[in-house]
């Protein structure tokens, strides 16, 4: 007979001593064949081939039974001891292949620390949020609070505490977007506020001096779009209030705010300006950064861009919060950061800002 695997199992070939030679033969054949399988698949087959309900070795423990009782119980042991020796060889079969197949697998999901990583993508903070924050900073860093206020606003705090009644022509300055007066607390008219200088009779009406504040935030106001002016824009405002407060307070404050901002070697400018609530009134230029103050177009050929409004608080207000403009006096600016953002990025239009376009953006 020239393989196993060709050997006849019927019981007239099961004579003790052939059946034990048998076992030897097919022990043999056994473990080289497992010696020889390279994964669990060819395990299985394996084992089924020898082992299995009617695996060879299997066949043989059956056939015992045609044996005399004193040949079985020979047959019988080298037959069980070959099994145990044939499921202990595959159980050390299995976990050596199993060994090799975590090892590579390790070896195959290596990283490799040197391919350059997959970038994700994160949001930003939109350039005009960057700019309230710059500004903030820097009044901050300056010993500068900063409060937020109500975009609804009364008429009381946006008009009127601010040195500009009712049917004044002044209101004519800011072109405002009322609210439904159905709305009005306590028949007061509401009004999406035009500026952040309602917050200063906010403020001062809740503190007392000093007080150092710059209030960022949206404004609104009813007006046709060009490349300067949103219907919907942000601005700064500043208070300082104080015993002894001066236009000179004003001017290092601010110049000092200017050379951070826009770099130390910019010069200001100073224009009287009219503004209610501040008395004198003044808009703030400062030298181009483009050309140097030669004229560009950034700066209209001017050599100045102005930057804000300020001036001195009017006792009118200073009064209408309860404070005494005998004993204190302070000084209040605001500044649109969508112009300053203009400025300092060279953009040319204003609704960029707000257009969503992620090409414009994404460029800050
Ligand atoms: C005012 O609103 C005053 N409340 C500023 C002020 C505060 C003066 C304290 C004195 C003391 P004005 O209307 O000029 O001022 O607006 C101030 C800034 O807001 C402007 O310089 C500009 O940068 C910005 N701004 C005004 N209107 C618009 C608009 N439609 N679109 C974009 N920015 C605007």
């Amino acid at each position: 007979m020239s393989t196993l695997s060709q050997i006849s199992l019927n019981s007239s070939y099961m004579k003790k001593e052939t059946s034990t030679k048998l076992t030897e033969k097919l022990k043999i054949q056994a473990l080289k064949e497992l010696e020889s399988a390279q994964d669990l698949d060819m395990l299985q087959d394996w084992r089924i081939n020898y082992l299995g309900r009617k695996g060879k070795i299997t066949q043989i423990l059956r056939g015992l039974s045609d044996l005399s009782p004193a040949d079985r119980r020979q047959a019988g042991s080298v037959a069980n001891e070959t099994r145990k020796i044939l499921e202990s060889s595959l159980d050390a079969k299995e976990k050596d292949i199993r060994q090799t197949q975590l090892l590579t697998q390790i070896e195959q999901e290596q990283i490799d620390v040197t391919l350059p990583g997959l970038p994700s993508p994160t949001g930003k903070l939109h350039i005009i949020t960057q700019t309230l924050r710059e500004i903030c900073a820097v009044f901050s860093s300056m010993g500068f609070e900063i409060a937020e206020g109500p975009e609804v606003e009364l008429d009381r705090y946006n008009f009127e505490m601010l040195n500009i009644p009712k049917e004044h022509p002044a209101r004519d300055m800011w072109n405002t977007l009322w609210v439904d007066s159905q709305n009005d607390i306590g028949n007061e008219s509401m009004l999406l506020r035009t500026h952040t200088s309602p917050m200063q009779a906010r403020i001062m009406e809740k503190k007392t001096p000093p007080i150092r504040v710059v209030v960022p935030g949206k404004c609104y106001r009813y007006e046709a779009t060009d490349a300067t002016h949103e219907w919907h824009f942000h601005q700064v405002e500043g208070l300082v209030i104080d015993k002894g407060i001066t236009f000179a307070n004003l001017k290092s404050t601010l110049y000092e705010f200017v050379k951070i901002m826009f770099g130390q070697e910019r010069k200001i400018r100073f224009r009287c300006d009219y503004f209610p609530f501040v008395e004198p009134g003044v808009d703030m230029s400062i030298d181009c950064f483009k050309c140097n103050g030669t004229g560009c177009r950034v700066c209209s050929e001017t050599g100045w861009i102005e930057i804000m409004g300020a001036g001195i608080v009017h006792p009118n207000v200073l009064e209408s919060v309860g404070y005494d403009p005998e004993g204190i006096s302070g000084f209040a600016f605001g500044m649109g950061p969508e112009r300053i953002a203009m400025l300092k990025h060279g953009i040319e239009d204003i609704r960029h800002f707000y257009s969503n376009n992620l090409r414009f953006l994404n460029q800050f």
